[in-house]
């Protein structure tokens, strides 16, 4: 590809945005960025120093100096936070709602938002999120809306911790998905909203490969 472009996929939790957003960055060999993953690294930044997601203060300290980094191995995002990879661990089901309270804080938005924004303007890239459309890259040549049910979200969000080791219960995860779905909507600064200029996939009864075409077909990239 010739032509630097930029791709933003957002939605709510386990809209299958990251599935999507990795096959799309493969099919057009650009980079992908996960921004929910700088998210989940700064939650367990809080979490590894006792302190509470929702303390805005005890964040402040910490949040300008966070030693975060992005990098790519063999086209695969690593997490790097203080010198350790921590990719495997923010997966983790409890660093998700760690990642969406300290979301909400405007101090961790415009450090993180600040680090994507500089990866985007470098290379042509897949960028998956809450607010890429509306509030990173305002002017993303493409901008996708991806949904599906709650139910659909919570089974696919079981079966992916399943796989990672971690079994949790249907009811559990969906409890929690409704309620990341609340915080995430309903935060002041810059929350998960669909971007006026961006197309809307329902994913509940499609599959990947079904989403990618349509993207695909609608980009014409
Ligand atoms: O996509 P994810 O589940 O890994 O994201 C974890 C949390 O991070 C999510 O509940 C909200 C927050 N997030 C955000 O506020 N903005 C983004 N661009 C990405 C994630």
């Amino acid at each position: 590809m010739k032509r630097k472009i930029t791709i933003a996929l957002d939605g709510p939790s386990g809209s299958g945005k990251s599935t999507i957003a990795k096959a799309l960055s493969e099919k057009l060999d650009i980079l992908y960025l996960d921004t929910g993953a700088m998210y989940r690294a700064c939650g367990l930044k809080a979490e590894k120093s006792g302190i509470s997601c929702k303390d805005e203060k005890g964040v402040m300290s910490f949040i300008n100096d966070i030693d975060l980094k992005i990098v790519y191995s063999d086209g695969v995002q690593h997490t790097i936070l203080d010198g350790e990879d921590v990719s495997k661990e923010i997966r983790r089901n409890e660093v998700s709602m760690l990642a969406s309270d300290i979301s909400a804080l405007k101090c961790v938005r415009l450090k993180m938002v600040e680090l994507q924004r500089q990866i985007a303007g470098e290379m042509s890239c897949v960028l998956d999120g809450r607010d890429i459309g509306t509030h990173v890259l305002p002017n993303a040549d493409f901008k996708f809306f991806i949904t599906a049910s709650s139910d659909v979200r919570a089974e696919r969000r079981k079966k992916e911790l399943l796989f990672r080791g971690q079994e949790v219960s249907f009811e559990t995860i969906k409890k929690e998905i409704e309620q990341r779905d609340f915080n995430d909507s309903h935060r002041e600064f810059a929350p998960l909203r669909k971007a006026d200029d961006a197309v809307e996939i329902d994913t509940s009864d499609m599959t990947p490969d079904e989403v990618l075409d349509k993207i695909l077909a609608i980009t014409g990239v």
